[in-house]
């Protein structure tokens, strides 16, 4: 059952312990949050995704810090109950343990999330327990780890070779030993991730790795459909908005072209003492008096017709 009390490391514990499946989504905005913490997903995770679906970009590699912190912000702030999770970007935390202190410490403090995620296993163990000792949680990533995408020559399925699978075991190991308290398992065969999922006490959320993990992942603009060229076998789409955006913006280029937008009840009215005034003797609202307010509530909820 869905509560409106804030999700928090402990929660995703019980959830595990009990056999409920945690359901995280990514979001990068304000608007995209609300309506998805208002569904009632357990985790939101501002993704470093976001350099693709976002940015345009063909890798999530060039994303910032302060990129990250920017997008982190907004989605926190529209958030009440889902646990908001921060990416660290490529090259944030892989230079050494005291920098990464510092940024992890940034997405907390200045982005406002309640946890951070790092891509990689067993050799982020020393960095994993050092941010959780400074009270910073930490959601681990290993199997396709996006910002090692040119070590991986790709975006490929992991863990197929000979011994990958042991040491995915092995690096989820480290991880929850070093204290993460919960690991993405990304594009690996389901037969492990429901492995490491059995073995495991913190909880597995997948993507592109079977049913058997303890929750599931995916980057919200795939659910929707926003991008019809992009459908890889681990997304379910349950919309198709590419299709359904362009249909509006279509009709809403029709009506503007053909002046049918806006209509006279989506537009504003002389006040009814000035409904005689002409143009020449009408006064000009001075800035001080240029509220809202004054200007007839425009973007007060519910916007009146006159
Ligand atoms: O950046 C991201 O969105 C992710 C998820 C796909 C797990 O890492």
């Amino acid at each position: 059952m869905t509560t409106t009390k804030p999700v928090t490391i402990h929660t995703l514990h019980e959830m595990k312990q009990r056999g409920d499946k945690i359901a995280m989504l990514t979001a990068y905005d304000a608007t995209f949050a609300r309506l998805l913490d208002e569904s009632g997903v357990d985790i939101l995770l501002v993704g470093d995704s976001l350099g693709m679906v976002v940015q345009g970009h063909e890798t999530t590699l060039p994303v910032t810090l302060d990129e990250m912190i920017y997008h982190t912000r907004a989605v926190a702030r529209a958030t009440r109950r889902a646990q908001v999770v921060g990416d660290m970007p490529f090259m944030t935390y892989q230079a050494g343990v005291e920098q990464a202190l510092v940024n992890a410490g940034r997405l907390i403090k200045e982005g406002g999330c309640g946890a951070v995620k790092l891509e990689g296993g067993a050799q982020h163990a020393e960095l994993v327990s050092k941010l959780v000792a400074c009270g910073i949680p930490v959601m681990g990533h290993i199997g396709l780890t996006p910002q090692s995408f040119h070590q991986l020559g790709g975006f490929k399925i992991q863990g197929r070779e000979r011994g990958q699978a042991e040491q995915l075991l092995d690096d989820a190991r480290a991880l929850q030993e070093a204290g993460a308290y919960s690991l993405v398992l990304e594009g690996i065969p389901r037969e492990i991730a429901e492995a490491i999922s059995a073995e495991l006490r913190i909880p597995t959320i997948g993507i592109g790795a079977g049913n058997g993990c303890d929750g599931q992942v995916l980057v919200i603009y795939d659910l929707l459909g926003m991008d019809d060229s992009f459908k890889p076998k681990f997304v379910r789409r349950y919309a198709n908005f590419a299709t359904r955006i362009r249909t509006a913006v279509d009709a809403y280029i029709g009506d503007v072209r053909s002046g049918a937008f806006p209509a006279e009840h989506e537009s504003f009215a002389m006040k009814p003492r000035k409904r005689r005034d002409t143009p020449q003797n009408i006064e000009p609202i001075s800035a001080n008096a240029a509220s809202g307010d004054e200007l007839g509530g425009l973007y007060s909820s519910p916007v009146s017709g006159d």
